[in-house]
């Protein structure tokens, strides 16, 4: 992979402004981007994608000094958050200033914002929006570049595969370091409410803006799309708790494939067996490469274990628990 020259950037900004599609490369996974202001360009996402048209989609901005065209008002803990986090892999929702587009909110009260850090990704923003950003809502609103339910693309063979030249550019940025999407945080309700957790967790929340997040409530969810098993294989996948790990493996005789913190036993008859890293930083950089290559392997089932306990793991307990279809 060599990184896109800046001619390249020029041109898949350009394509942008004239209502096109453009995949491209973040820290956490690839984004099918569109020009947020361009709603006919925003429900192309949604066709290739094939995903309902009232979903909200993040809107990513080149930085912090644009946190105000779209929010109607950045409370305290936004701004700490944003302070700290931004560029990262964080997403706030907040209530929308007026004239935000409908396209991206899906007619919500609020939007979801985010300022990536990967290059590629500031690199596009920035030659998006201009050298002073012209426009007011200058931004790339884009969803994860995969069809809808499938698991998130975190490379640019991933987006080819899925979308093939259904796309007009797909910027090639590497593997993404962080693998899994971005933490979300509504800021909008008066307290901080994890919609969906990330790398960074609820304890860094809490660390930077003074307050513990809030779960999200299930009766009354605002992030339509955090309530789908967004992240299936095709395959069965299986859950496995570290205690009932050799049980289990014992007790299967058909074809598996195997995610497993453990090393693959003498002998043992999976198809396939990926030993992910115990680091859960490197576990989620290779954790949907790793469903991807268990769904194209040839089982009948996958058994996945269950990772530890403790925070820093909630943001792949939560993926894996989404991609599981049997307890
Ligand atoms: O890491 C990421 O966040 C990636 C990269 C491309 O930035 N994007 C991503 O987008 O994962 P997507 O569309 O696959 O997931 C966005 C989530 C959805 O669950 C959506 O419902 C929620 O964000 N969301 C967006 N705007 C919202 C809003 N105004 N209120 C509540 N939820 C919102
Ligand atoms: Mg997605």
């Amino acid at each position: 992979m060599t990184a896109p020259s800046a001619a390249e950037i020029a041109r898949a900004a350009a394509v942008l402004r004239s209502g096109g599609l453009v995949a491209f490369a973040t820290e956490t996974v690839y984004g099918l981007g569109a020009d947020a202001r361009n709603p006919d360009a925003v429900a192309r996402i949604f066709a290739v994608k094939g995903r309902p048209q009232d979903h909200p989609v993040i809107v990513h901005i080149p930085g912090i000094e644009y946190l105000e065209r779209w929010a109607r008002e950045v409370p305290a803990l936004a701004r700490a958050l944003a302070r700290g986090f931004w560029p990262g892999p964080l997403t706030l929702i907040l209530e929308r200033a007026p004239g935000v587009p409908d396209a991206v909110t899906g007619g919500q009260g609020t939007v979801g914002l985010r300022v990536p850090s990967h290059p590629v990704a500031q690199a596009l923003l920035r030659a998006f929006a201009g050298e002073e950003g012209a426009h007011r809502f200058d931004g790339v609103a884009a969803p994860s570049a995969n069809r809808f339910g499938r698991i998130s693309p975190t490379t640019a063979a991933h987006v080819r595969a899925d979308l093939g030249d259904e796309v007009d550019v797909i910027l090639d940025g590497g593997a993404c370091e962080v693998g899994i999407e971005s933490t979300i945080v509504d800021c909008s309700r008066g307290e901080p409410v994890l919609l969906r957790p990330g790398r960074i967790t609820a304890a860094d929340i809490a660390r930077v803006s003074g307050v513990a997040p809030r779960a999200a409530d299930r009766e009354a969810p605002r992030s339509p799309g955090a309530l789908e098993s967004h992240y299936a294989p095709r395959h069965p996948l299986r859950l496995v708790a570290a205690e009932a790990w050799d049980k289990t493996l014992a007790g299967i005789r058909s074809r598996r494939a195997v995610l497993s913190l453990r090393e693959q036993p003498a002998g043992d008859a999976s198809v396939l067996w990926i030993r992910m890293p115990t680091d859960p930083a490197r576990y989620g950089h290779d954790l949907y490469a790793g469903l991807r290559a268990l769904d194209g392997c040839d089982c009948e089932l996958i058994l996945a274990e269950a990772p530890p306990p403790g925070p820093e793991w909630d943001g792949i307990r939560d993926r894996l628990c989404r991609a599981a279809t049997e307890a």
